[in-house]
């Protein structure tokens, strides 16, 4: 495939992997929290064929858009909404599209964004200081580099940049106020921390931070996997790609909680959580890009997948099975085995 310069695209990351960790099957139903070009969602419709169908998820309208056009050749059987996934369980009910097979979140922005002209993610473009993922979102980068206070603005590098020098940073930008670009934000923070040879550009934590702070990114992702175990049925998936340290630990520390049946602090004598296990770790090591995708694609260098199982507890298997059993009609397909909910099901009556 031959990609010309001048229009920009964006090359999915660990497809493979990530179509193997959600377990694609034929008639499937999947949700992609995070359409972005429509990548990974051609490569689940693909292999969730015949019969599969898929939700597909966006705050970007223009990255619905650019899914919707990619995935024309599959009809009907996508749905695209634009939407923040932290309304997750809500469009999920909306569309009636539950329970669900599985569930991915390719976080972080797409290459269409960080390549844009005007959208300000990239410190190697002049663009206006933006960086919202939708533009129905109110704060922008401009409202927290020119009138946060200046311990706020350093607080806020240090704890999404893991910036290291974010108070002489912090300290350069309110002195330069008002910064005016992208490219004027960069430059500011290269006086700081000075041009390095080698390695990442001087300014990546710095707008690393800026945009999570803007778009929440750290807060919906909490709140939307706490949703995504909801929605998946009995040995559904969640599959969630993450490019940095901080949601990257989200996800394992989620993952992790929700695969024990007890959280409380190991100090204590006897368990007084009550917490139920809702999952069950696929891969107990985080799954990264091979050498051969890095090289092709090296915006792919920091991605680490991390997957895990929907499992049914006792007291949820009693709730499904009552609501199965109240229905005049058991619909158990879409479930990953409906063989086993149905002995289950058994069970449950001849008790
Ligand atoms: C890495 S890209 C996804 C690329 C996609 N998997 C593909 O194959 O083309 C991430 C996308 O997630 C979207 N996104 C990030 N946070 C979001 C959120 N909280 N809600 C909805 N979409 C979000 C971004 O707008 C971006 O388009």
């Amino acid at each position: 495939m031959s990609v010309t310069m001048s229009v920009p695209v964006h090359f999915p990351v660990l497809v493979e992997e990530a179509i193997k960790a959600l377990d694609v099957q034929p008639g499937g139903r999947y949700i992609d929290c995070t359409l972005g070009g429509g990548g990974h969602a051609a490569a689940i419709l693909e292999r969730s064929s015949p019969g599969g169908q898929l939700l597909g998820i966006d705050a970007d309208p223009e990255a619905v858009q650019t899914a919707r056009e990619r995935l024309e050749a599959y009809g009907d059987s996508s749905l695209l909404v634009n939407d923040n996934f932290v309304n997750l369980q809500a469009i999920g009910y909306r569309h009636d599209f539950l329970p669900v097979h599985g569930i991915l979140f390719d976080l972080g922005l797409s290459s269409l964004q960080l390549d844009s002209v005007s959208r300000g993610f990239s410190f190697q473009r002049k663009a206006p200081l933006d960086m919202r993922f939708s533009p129905d979102q109110t704060l922008t980068a401009d409202d927290i580099v020119n009138t946060y206070p200046e311990s706020e603005l350093a607080d806020l590098i240090r704890n999404y940049g893991e910036e290291g020098r974010s108070r002489r940073i912090a300290r350069k930008i309110v002195q330069e106020r008002p910064v005016k670009n992208t490219l004027e934000l960069a430059r500011l923070v290269e006086q700081v921390i000075g041009i390095r040879k080698k390695g990442i550009h001087p300014a990546t934590k710095t707008f690393q931070a800026l945009r999570i702070a803007v778009n929440q990114e750290l807060e919906c992702l909490e709140l939307a996997l706490k949703q995504a175990v909801d929605l998946l049925g009995f040995e559904g998936r969640l599959v969630v790609i993450s490019y940095h340290s901080l949601e990257d630990r989200i996800v394992k520390q989620f993952m992790q909680r929700e695969s024990r049946d007890c959280i409380c602090p190991p100090e204590a004598p006897t368990c007084v959580c009550g917490h139920k296990a809702s999952l069950r770790l696929i891969n107990k090591k985080v799954i990264t890009p091979s050498a051969v995708e890095v090289q092709v694609n090296p915006r792919s260098r920091s991605a680490r997948l991390r997957a895990a199982e929907r499992i049914i507890n006792e007291d949820e298997q009693y709730r499904v099975i009552e609501g199965l059993c109240s229905s005049t009609e058991v619909n158990a397909n879409v479930w990953r085995r409906p063989t086993l909910l149905n002995k289950i099901r058994q069970a449950y009556l001849a008790a």
